[in-house]
């Protein structure tokens, strides 16, 4: 019982947390019961084989999908059931592996689509208090500005979304999650099609956002950046959490190697 008690507490100082989730497709259990909680502050790393289940609990975090059975905290408070938006609202990120943005829109307009706030309520608040919706959307412009700023792209603010290489599409979606004030923002492979020199720049960039206090879950096959950047690293394989430690630690560890090479087939 006091376990139980000590978890609760856990779960409540986490930004997030899993808790006992499983999630099946068919036959398959992608997720087999994990747990882990991200704490305030901190880069956790989430590594594993291909297959592992690492973007199913992704997705299960975000909302996009729904966990069969088990739990997920967002600042202490439960949020299984609740749609993606919801908990975008309630503080959570997330970028994708391959970020679309819309090609002819400029950076900054793509920056400030982000922004919370629907088009109708806004159609309705430009009839009923246009100049509160000027004043906002020039404080929206402002702010855009500045995240792009942030991610070293202040030179193509104006440029359309079309002419930017793969790895500056990161940066973008980089500065789109942050117009909405996240809490933390989870990363699905930053470095993945990203080149040498680009890839220092957005290591350099998550670290000054993380300095800002914004925590951070990445998972990320490129070790040399997980060592580099995580304090922390969860491995996964066959839907299961394996093991935890430094990125040392678990590179070095015989369950996470073994998971590697059985893992290739
Ligand atoms: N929508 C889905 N329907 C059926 N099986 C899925 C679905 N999404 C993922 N899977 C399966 O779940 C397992 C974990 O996949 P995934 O979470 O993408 O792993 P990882 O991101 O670690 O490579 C894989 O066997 C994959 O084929
Ligand atoms: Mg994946």
């Amino acid at each position: 019982m006091s376990e139980t008690i000590e978890r609760q507490d856990e779960i409540r100082a986490a930004v997030l947390a899993a808790k006992n989730v499983v999630r099946r497709f068919g036959g398959l259990v992608a997720v087999n019961d994990v747990s882990f909680d991200v704490w305030p502050g901190e880069i956790l790393g989430l590594i594993g084989p291909n297959g592992a289940g690492k973007t199913t609990m992704f997705d299960l975090l975000a909302g996009s999908i729904l966990p069969t059975s088990g739990d997920i905290f967002l600042n202490g408070v439960q949020v299984s059931g609740e749609a993606a938006h919801r908990r975008i609202e309630r503080g959570l990120g997330r970028t994708f592996q391959i970020p679309r943005p819309l090609p002819n829109l400029t950076l900054i307009e793509n920056v400030m689509l982000a922004a919370q706030g629907q088009a109708g309520e806004k159609l309705l608040a430009n009839f009923l208090a246009p100049r509160r919706v000027a004043a906002e959307e020039k404080a929206g412009e402002k702010k855009a500005l500045e995240l792009l700023e942030l991610v070293a792209l202040t030179h193509l603010a104006h440029e359309p979304a079309r002419v930017l290489s793969g790895g500056q599409r990161k940066l973008l979606e980089l500065s789109r999650v942050m117009m909405a004030d996240p809490a933390i923002i989870l990363l699905d492979e930053p470095a993945a099609g990203v080149n040498a020199s680009l890839l220092e720049v957005i290591i350099d960039r998550i670290r000054d956002i993380n300095a800002r206090g914004i925590t951070f879950l990445l998972i990320e096959h490129n070790i040399d950046m997980v060592t580099r950047l995580c304090h922390r690293v969860l491995v996964m394989a066959s839907g299961q959490l394996l093991c935890e430690g430094t990125a040392d630690e678990v590179a070095r560890d015989p369950r996470v190697i073994g998971a590697y090479l059985g893992g290739a087939a």
